[in-house]
């Protein structure tokens, strides 16, 4: 399936209502295979550092999907393609092809700011604003210029992120004064406030307590069902435990000129990956053979 060549028609900077080249709504989830993102041969560059090399994988519509390996392998660059954050990134550059439900994302007509509302992206350290409970999860939808129904929108974002029965008596206290797992979830939950299809997690339980990462565990096979979920995670039994699939990635050192190149080695279901993996070097690493 290639709609490569077509005009990207989702994720278009705005058009004026009633223009006769206003974009049809999105692909229905009966055209997409369901295959959420396509990479082919993805190479990733931080200045003339090439982080990443030929990375080309797809990721399964409304799934969990891991991507493990060792530090420095790639695997936050690799995650930061699909919402388009490398952009951000003085220096960093991709190259390859990245088609988000057939629309390649890197298309100069992509809007990067409505990618990113798309495909939501929460981090390591839980990274709420200095604002009540409130008016984080408001945030997005205010800046969209959304002002009526906000009450709606922040208890239903609240609620899917397992957070509202603990805070619905304290909305207009700060942020700040949450725990960190509940911090965690009250970025999900303004991740969520957008209506995104996808959410992208870096690492996103690797501050919290065990109690707060089973929190945001259970949390995302309960909303799997609405988005499609790719988590960075360092640690293996959390991959085991959540994901549906996993992508190993390692890093390549060339010896000559002492650099490492992340590079993907497989891809496949969780299962599989922990328990029969194809390539000897997912099999050291899921063993704890890796040095
Ligand atoms: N902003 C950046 N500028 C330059 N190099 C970077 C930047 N971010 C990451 N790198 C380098 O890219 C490689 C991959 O890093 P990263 O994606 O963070 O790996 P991982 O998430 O697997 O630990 C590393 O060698 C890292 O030093
Ligand atoms: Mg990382």
């Amino acid at each position: 399936m290639s709609m490569t060549d077509e005009a990207p028609r989702l994720i278009e900077r705005p058009v004026a209502a009633g223009d006769p080249s206003a974009a049809p709504g999105m692909p229905s989830e009966a055209t997409d295979n369901g295959v959420v993102f396509r990479s082919e041969d993805v190479n990733v560059y931080y200045g003339s550092f090439r982080a990443v090399r030929d990375v080309s994988f797809d990721v399964p519509r409304n799934q969990i999907m891991a991507l493990i390996g060792p530090s420095g392998c790639g695997k936050s660059t690799v995650l930061r393609c699909y919402n388009r954050m490398n952009d951000l990134i003085k220096d960093a550059r991709v190259t390859g092809t990245i088609t988000y439900r057939g629309t390649n994302l890197y298309d100069e007509r992509v809007d990067p700011v409505e990618v990113r509302r798309r495909i939501g992206m929460v981090f390591q350290k839980p990274n709420p604003f200095p604002k009540s409970i409130y008016d984080n999860v408001a945030y997005g939808p205010r800046v969209a210029g959304q002002k009526k129904g906000l009450d709606d929108i922040v208890e239903n974002s609240l609620r899917k992120a397992a957070l509202w029965e603990e805070v619905s008596d304290r909305l207009k206290d700060s942020a700040l004064g949450l725990s960190g797992g509940q911090q965690q979830r009250l970025c999900i939950a303004r991740a969520i406030a957008v209506g995104p299809d996808v959410l992208l997690m870096d690492e996103p339980c690797s501050a919290l307590d065990p109690i707060a990462t089973a929190r945001i565990e259970d949390l995302m096979q309960e909303i799997k069902q609405d988005y499609t979920i790719m988590i960075v995670t360092h640690n293996m039994q959390q991959a085991a435990r959540v994901s549906d699939t996993t992508a190993f990635f390692t890093a390549d050192i060339h010896s000559e000129s002492d650099t490492r190149t992340g590079i993907l080695v497989e891809v496949d279901t969780t299962q599989k990956i922990f328990s029969n993996p194809s390539d000897e070097r997912t099999e050291n690493y899921v063993t704890g053979r890796f040095g």
